[in-house]
């Protein structure tokens, strides 16, 4: 088998659509024995699937696909042309993604995670340079981009505020964008300004990837937020279609949900609980468009009735940095996403995210870190998977995804098994 037994076997539940439990069903082993073949190589409880196992699923999984290839005979070509904004290899937002796009980008994301779990290196990207454009503050997104760059062979320049750019001395998007692409392969930009990104997409032909724009959209955050819940629920062994998402927060602002909510609205049956503050609820055009497939929304101010029956609970911080007028410092004390509101109104496998920063100041009543030790918090799960989702996102734009597979070799160190102290138990063995 070219590709890993676990990227085989995730791969083939998703296009099924399966759960782990009518996985194992359909192809007649226990769901013991498929838990085991799904754990990463190396290790200890991992098990080798049998050649007849495999042989099987792959016989299933080509039959369900060519049913689904003369369905979607329009549907054609490399991911990169099929995703591509205004004819150019660009990522600017979720909109740009089908259903089928976006997890053939997530069954590239799986092929990745050897990599980023420190286990295997790759040189896919030898030679290219990234361009990092940050004008606004950022950790997450800046360093886990040109930490995926690097982890592909690329290496990476950057540049971080206006201050620090000829921007400060009244140069355009246009100029700046121009002469960057004259320097690197690739550019991930973060503005202040709703539909900055476009603009200096449309001024150059090398790809431009949108790391936030204002109030706009977060594309990348979204794919590794949904790529975090599908990894989760197939832990759990339940399925996205039908379930219930609960966005809790500051909705006006907080671009990471205005992009997860049209992701996530490309799924079937789905019931969105919307808690916001008063005068920070979802704009009505988001609304409109995650309603057009009949999925339910409901709409409160009131986080405990929000959160009954959530499977997934994503919570923002207050963005006040963007405030056109609002009078809020940060959200009231009932407002709080904390551990005894979660036991009181959440079940076992109910999961809480949040895209971060969460603001840990006194006052601010953001996600509460009395959850670090609950395994249902899945934040840093969350953050873990930036790195396989935006190396998918390059190796993609850039056309290298069929280069990946044959070009790993191990790593020449020994990372730790748990990257952190209250990591999970199967965190990383997902
Ligand atoms: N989630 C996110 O965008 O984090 P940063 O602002 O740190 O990049």
């Amino acid at each position: 088998m070219a590709i890993s037994q676990q990227v085989f076997l995730r791969d083939a539940m998703r296009r099924l659509n399966l759960t782990r439990d009518v996985f194992a069903a359909r192809i007649g082993v226990k769901r013991r024995a498929l838990d085991t073949w799904l754990l990463p190589e190396g290790s200890q409880e991992a098990r080798a699937m049998p050649e007849v196992v495999a042989r099987f699923v792959t016989e299933i999984v080509e039959n369900s696909a060519l049913m689904e290839k003369y369905a979607q005979s329009a549907q054609s070509g490399p991911l990169r042309d099929r995703i591509a904004a205004g004819g150019k290899h660009q990522l600017l937002s979720v909109d740009q993604f089908t259903r089928e796009s976006v997890e053939e980008l997530f069954r590239v994301a799986d092929l990745m995670q050897p990599i980023a779990r420190r286990r295997k290196v790759s040189r896919v990207l030898e030679g290219a340079v990234l361009g990092n454009l940050f004008f606004e503050a950022s950790t997450r997104t800046r360093v886990s981009f040109g930490a995926a760059f690097c982890r592909l062979g690329g290496s990476v320049c950057d540049t971080t505020g206006f201050t620090f750019s000829s921007m400060a001395k009244g140069e355009s998007i246009y100029d700046t964008s121009r002469v960057m692409g004259g320097y690197v392969d690739a550019m991930v930009i973060r503005h202040p300004e709703k539909g900055s990104v476009a603009e200096f997409a449309a001024a150059t032909n090398i790809p431009v990837v949108n790391g936030g724009d204002g109030a706009g959209e977060h594309p990348s955050q979204a794919l590794l937020d949904l790529y975090t819940i599908l990894t989760e629920f197939s832990r759990l062994g339940k399925l996205l279609d039908g379930a219930h998402i609960v966005m809790a927060g500051d909705l006006k602002y907080g671009r990471t949900v205005h992009s997860l909510i049209k992701l996530l609205a490309l799924y079937r049956g789905m019931k969105f609980t919307l808690v916001s503050p008063p005068g920070l609820e979802m704009p009505e055009y988001l609304l409109e468009q995650a309603s057009r497939n009949g999925h339910v929304i409901e709409q409160t101010h009131d986080l405990a009735t929000g959160l009954k029956g959530a499977d997934v609970v994503y919570a923002t911080r207050v963005q006040k940095e963007r405030f056109a007028g609002e009078n809020l410092e940060g959200y009231t004390a009932d407002f709080q996403i904390n551990r005894a509101i979660v036991d009181a109104c959440c079940g076992p496998d109910t999961i809480v995210m949040h895209p971060l920063p969460r603001d840990s100041r006194e006052g601010a009543n953001d996600l509460s870190t009395d959850l670090n030790t609950d395994p249902r918090l899945a934040i840093f799960r969350q953050t873990d998977n930036g790195i396989p989702v935006r190396m998918a996102i390059f190796a993609v734009l850039m056309g290298v995804e069929g280069l990946v597979q044959h070009s790993l070799r191990d790593v020449t160190w020994a990372p730790p098994s748990h990257i952190g102290p209250d990591d999970s138990v199967f965190h990383g063995l997902d």
